[in-house]
């Protein structure tokens, strides 16, 4: 498989890809055409903060399967177009936290002491020691904005320093806030009694502007930081109150427009430190990333399920090897039921019975969705189906009991549509992985999901089973194993027929063209 890395990563997670087998090409600060040409045959793409993926770009890339980050903020990264397209979107959320608080410190104490000026200075030769009077952070006043992974860190660290904390995060518990050594407040509140205020939030709609000029206001004769994203914090605004002696500085790492513009008013000021975007430029942070984004490639190409996925339900590492027979059987339970039924689907349920009931099955419903979109040839994997069947307003249930009469597991899938039609299939492992259908609507049978199936309902008369064998060998069509299941004597039968080829639509017409047979539908699964 082919990955594309537009953006720089560590040689050991370029290795973790090489080593999988896949053919591996950087093209860094790729751009327009140059760009689009070169995802065009891409099945993954590596990128950090640099590259834009927009709905073009995925749109481009028609055999993409991920885009990993290496790194955690993935607003450069269209999610939803990606979504859309059955794309997996995975970050490494962890690798870099210790790198980034650490650089949220040291821009403290850099801007608290103007240590970027006076070394500037000394290194001109001025020993400029009377110019500068610092602020001690012990004793002080932090202001958290966003007190997740990277702003927890960050809070922790300062309480050590022996600064308060009053964190603002509508998202997270007290408790929470407490046990690191914070004091949860609202923003107004953590910006009056903030001496310095950190922002930690991702960029969002929501928090785009978050930090204006009345926040700003409300901070005072403070300190802002920002190792977070640029457009979370108003720069003109920034600018401003720097300028007009509001505030008494700012250290920024991170911009609304990147590489910063030379001619950016944020650079007149000498009160305003800066940093190209190197929160996460450490060695361990930069390895950490580079691996886990490099693992998760190589695991959704090897289709299994991603860590980090952030639009695709995830499977814990552990319980994959567990689980990986019942995705299967899912998405193979959801491509019969799908094929039995000829209406718009409206409900969908799987239920799991028994030892699985214990495992996080979000994944396993997900290849179900997939298994009953892709017959109707809707572009549909594990990462889209539960959207899609969101868009198209398929209501979608799960339950789960411990309870499971014959099966250690079972895993049933029941679609209904508008027909008023309703079918189920449920499915099990024998002997730990031997996949088998062992109900068809109710009907018991032992079928081999595999190739091309025919399921028949028919009369429970002698010679039906002679007759709709030879309709079949006279079309040349080899039966290669049969099960059959009845209500009652003389009832209904339901017979699945494994058979070696597709059934012609003329076999279909002459066996439907007798009395004696109620339905037939012809079935087709992968792994012929
Ligand atoms: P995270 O998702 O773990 O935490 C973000 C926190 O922000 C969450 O707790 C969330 O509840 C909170 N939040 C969301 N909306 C909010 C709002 N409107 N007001 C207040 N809080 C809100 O993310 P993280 O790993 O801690 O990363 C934080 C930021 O740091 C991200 O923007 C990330 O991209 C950035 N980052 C930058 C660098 C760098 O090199 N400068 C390195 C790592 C991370
Ligand atoms: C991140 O969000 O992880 C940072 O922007 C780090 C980076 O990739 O430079």
């Amino acid at each position: 498989m082919r990955v594309l890395v537009t953006d720089p990563i560590t040689d050991v997670g370029l290795d973790v890809l090489r080593d999988a087998g896949h053919e591996v090409e950087t093209g860094y600060e790729l751009e327009g055409d140059d760009l689009l040409e070169a995802v065009s045959d891409a099945n993954a793409m590596i990128v950090r903060s640099g590259t834009e993926v927009t709905e073009e770009v995925l749109t481009a890339a028609e055999d993409l399967v991920i885009v990993g980050r290496a790194g955690i903020g993935v607003d450069n990264i269209d999610i939803e177009a990606a979504t859309d397209q059955g794309v997996i979107v995975a970050n490494a959320p962890e690798g870099n936290v210790r790198a980034a608080a650490e650089h949220t410190v040291a821009m403290t104490f850099a801007t608290a002491r103007s240590i970027p000026e006076a070394h500037i200075r000394l290194k001109n030769g001025e020993w400029a020691k009377s110019d500068y009077l610092g602020t001690e952070l012990n004793g002080k006043t932090m202001g958290v904005v966003g007190l997740g992974r990277v702003g927890q860190e960050v809070a922790k660290k300062l309480d050590a320093l022996g600064m308060e904390v009053a964190a603002y995060d509508p998202y997270i518990s007290e408790e929470r806030a407490e046990r690191i050594g914070a004091e949860l407040v609202g923003l107004e509140e953590s910006l009056e009694r903030a001496d310095f205020l950190t922002v930690h939030t991702p960029l969002t709609p929501e928090t785009e502007g978050l930090i204006g000029e009345e926040e700003l206001d409300t901070l005072g004769d403070g300190y802002l930081i920002n190792c977070a994203r640029g457009g979370v914090v108003d720069e003109e605004a920034l600018a401003t109150k720097v300028g007009d002696g509001t505030l008494a500085g700012a250290a920024l790492d991170v911009f609304a427009e990147e590489p910063l513009s030379p001619d950016s008013s944020l650079l007149e000021y000498d009160e305003v430190i800066v940093t190209p975007h190197l929160g996460a430029s450490t060695e361990a942070a930069q390895e950490n990333v580079a691996t886990s984004t490099a693992d998760q490639v190589n695991a959704a190409l090897a289709g299994e399920p991603v860590a980090n996925a952030l639009n695709a339900p995830s499977i814990d590492e552990s319980a994959f090897p567990r689980l990986e027979p019942y995705i299967e059987i899912a998405e193979t339970a959801g491509k019969v039921a799908a094929q039995l039924l000829d209406g718009r689907i409206e409900n969908i349920e799987v239920v799991y019975e028994g030892e699985i009931a214990d495992e996080s099955i979000e994944f396993v419903t997900a290849s179900a969705l997939k298994g009953i979109f892709e017959p109707l040839k809707w572009q549909v994997n594990a990462v889209n189906a539960p959207q899609i069947a969101d868009e198209r307003g398929v209501d979608v249930t799960e339950s789960k009991t411990r309870q499971s009469e014959d099966f250690q597991s079972l895993l049933s899938v029941t679609v209904s549509d508008d027909n008023g039609n309703e079918i189920s299939v449920d499915g099990t492992l024998f002997a730990d992985n031997d996949p088998r259908i062992v109900r068809v609507d109710g009907y018991r049978v032992d079928a081999i999901p595999h190739g091309n199936m025919v399921v028949t309902r028919n009369a429970d008369e002698p010679g039906v089973i002679g007759f709709i064998g030879r309709v079949m060998g006279e079309y040349d069509v080899n039966i290669a194993g049969m099960f059959n299941a009845r209500e009652t004597i003389g009832g209904t039968a339901l017979t699945v027929y494994n058979v070696d080829s597709p059934m012609p639509d003329e076999a279909k017409e002459d066996l439907e063209a007798d009395e004696r047979i109620i339905e037939i539908n012809d079935i087709t699964l992968n792994g012929q």
